[in-house]
């Protein structure tokens, strides 16, 4: 019996990643690699969109890949590897612009926002093209299952469109990949600005609970978390957004549901919702840290290990691609 094909990928945007990333991606990962033929990718040609320091981005892909396998992706039985390693993400992305329409790529809401944010000259086509490259890693692995957060429906979308449009234009060629939004995901908010969500490219540094902080770091950050004037705790994310977003972050790494956490802190102060929460986020986090520092402790092996798994992707991918070169006519 074969196991359903699921892609997912990160940015190797930072030398660490964030609760955010562990709670709303990773943690799942590690859950769907039980039942899914799982492909894991740091996608680092997604990551030169913006602009990069060379150095910065090697180290951070290099990072990014460790912090997944610390986190608990198995690169014996899922495919752990690293994009621009696999030649074929760029090659299937050109066929693929070939039949993107200019007005279709234009109506990307992620596009329009960061391009409305950088201004044109500073846009690159790279950031236009973002979403077909994509749809060519999706679709280079056959991919039924693709887990992202609701922000990335429309690239999804624009993915099924493109392997239909294809797939009539020049004969099944592609699996049209099924968009998994994870709504019961928790979201994870910074602890300094609990309106917006914890991000890496966040304002202030003690917002943001990095998976590589030192323990002592993070249970300061959370300590230092801003709250409201009230004093009771209670889960609600419009008029409680910080009181609300440690409760999150408890209930999901301390295994208690936030109900039963309400009835507990009943009656009891901040101070220790605070403790308690970076007790379970250092409990959580600090095995995660030192098994990723371990594994970039050795570097050579760590490479050794991703130049593997690229090579069984790239049985995958090169396949799909030499398909595709097929039925364009080269
Ligand atoms: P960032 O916003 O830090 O750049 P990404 O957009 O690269 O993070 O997100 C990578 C993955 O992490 C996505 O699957 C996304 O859903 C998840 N993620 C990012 N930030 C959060 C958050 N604050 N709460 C929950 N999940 C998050
Ligand atoms: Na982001």
């Amino acid at each position: 019996m074969t196991k359903p094909r699921l892609f997912s990928g990160m940015q190797p945007s930072a030398d660490s990643l964030h609760a955010g990333n562990y709670i709303g991606a990773l943690l799942q990962w590690k859950q769907l690699q039980q039942d899914h033929d799982a492909v894991f990718c740091v996608v680092d040609l997604h990551a030169i969109t913006v602009p990069q320091d060379p150095a910065k981005l090697r180290e951070a892909t290099r990072r990014t890949a460790a912090q997944y396998i610390a986190a608990g992706i198995d690169p014996g039985s899922s495919i752990l590897f690293v994009q621009s390693q696999v030649s074929a993400h760029a090659e299937a992305a050109w066929v693929l612009s070939t039949i993107t329409g200019f007005g279709e790529a234009g109506r990307m809401i992620q596009f329009k926002d960061k391009s409305a944010k950088q201004g044109a000259d500073s846009t690159t086509v790279g950031l236009f093209t973002y979403p077909i490259l994509q749809a060519a890693d999706i679709l280079l692995y056959d991919a039924e299952i693709v887990p992202v957060g609701e922000d990335q429906r429309q690239h999804v979308e624009l993915t099924r469109d493109l392997a239909q449009r294809f797939n009539s234009r020049f004969g099944e060629t592609f699996v049209v990949p099924e968009v998994r939004i994870r709504k019961e995901t928790a979201k994870v908010y910074d602890l300094q600005n609990p309106g917006s969500k914890m991000s890496k490219s966040g304002e202030s540094e003690n917002g943001i609970i990095w998976l590589l902080d030192d323990p002592a770091v993070t249970a300061k950050k959370i300590k230092s978390a801003v709250t409201d004037t009230e004093r009771d705790i209670r889960f609600d994310p419009a008029t409680k957004p910080g009181v609300s977003n440690l409760l999150t972050l408890l209930s999901v790494l301390g295994g208690s549901s936030i109900p039963a956490l309400e009835a507990e802190f009943a009656g009891r102060g901040y101070g220790d919702l605070k403790s308690e929460t970076a007790d379970a986020v250092v409990a959580a986090f600090a095995p995660v840290r030192e098994r990723a520092l371990e594994l970039l402790a050795d570097p050579a092996e760590l490479d050794r290990m991703l130049t593997v798994n690229a090579e069984r992707a790239d049985a995958i991918a090169g396949a799909t691609l030499a398909r595709i070169y097929d039925r364009v006519g080269f």
